[in-house]
């Protein structure tokens, strides 16, 4: 898998640090304020248990199952795979997501729970956003780190399935690319 990353862009120690300071942040902003977690999986099943683990407030969790992503380029269609969505009425909702790429996930996800769930408030929080040469379809309140437009995995993030695993955030070269296309 190693062999796979053109290079390292995030150790996790660097990870780690950074989501202290955001949940830092985080954990001010909604400080008496009802919450919920809105997850979006696969991609920030890691990055969610490490930024909720230092969040020391009380607050609930959905995990919601979207998938945009057909390769390394987004479809710009995100489909749903889960029907209903938890109860949210007059609750703060943060989405959390992995990365904001063309951001057309993010905007979907973010006009789905204003149309339908009576939140008092919808923010937004990514680890990652790429920097585009044209705007993302939408901006998060919350932002890790902002990497060049290149495709990355690691920490959650994937490429077909593959990589979720590696502890760190890496660009992937353009063989292995290949080698796991469909
Ligand atoms: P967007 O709709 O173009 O903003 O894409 C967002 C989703 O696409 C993310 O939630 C990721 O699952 C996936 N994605 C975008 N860029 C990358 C990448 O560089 N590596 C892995 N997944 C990515
Ligand atoms: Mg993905």
């Amino acid at each position: 898998m190693q062999g796979d990353i053109d290079r390292i862009l995030y150790h996790e120690t660097t990870i780690l640090s950074r989501l202290d300071e955001m949940a830092h942040t985080i954990a001010k902003d909604y400080e008496g304020k009802e919450l919920t977690v809105v997850s979006i999986l696969n991609g920030s099943f890691i990055f969610m248990a490490d930024l909720l683990r230092r969040i020391p407030l009380p607050l609930q969790i959905d995990s919601w199952s979207v998938s945009s992503y057909h390769g390394t380029k987004s479809k710009g269609r995100i489909e749903f795979r889960q029907n209903s969505i938890a109860d949210v009425t007059g609750r703060h909702v943060l989405i959390l997501d992995d990365i904001l790429d063309s951001g057309l996930t993010l905007r979907a996800i973010k006009d789905r729970l204003a149309a339908e769930s009576g939140a008092a408030s919808i923010r937004s929080c990514v680890l990652l956003r790429k920097k585009l040469q044209r705007e993302a379809a939408t901006v998060a309140d919350y932002v890790g780190f902002e990497i060049p437009d290149e495709f990355v995995v690691g920490y959650g993030l994937d490429y077909n399935e593959q990589y979720r695993n590696l502890p760190y955030i890496g660009v992937l070269n353009e063989e292995a690319i290949r080698r796991h296309a469909r």
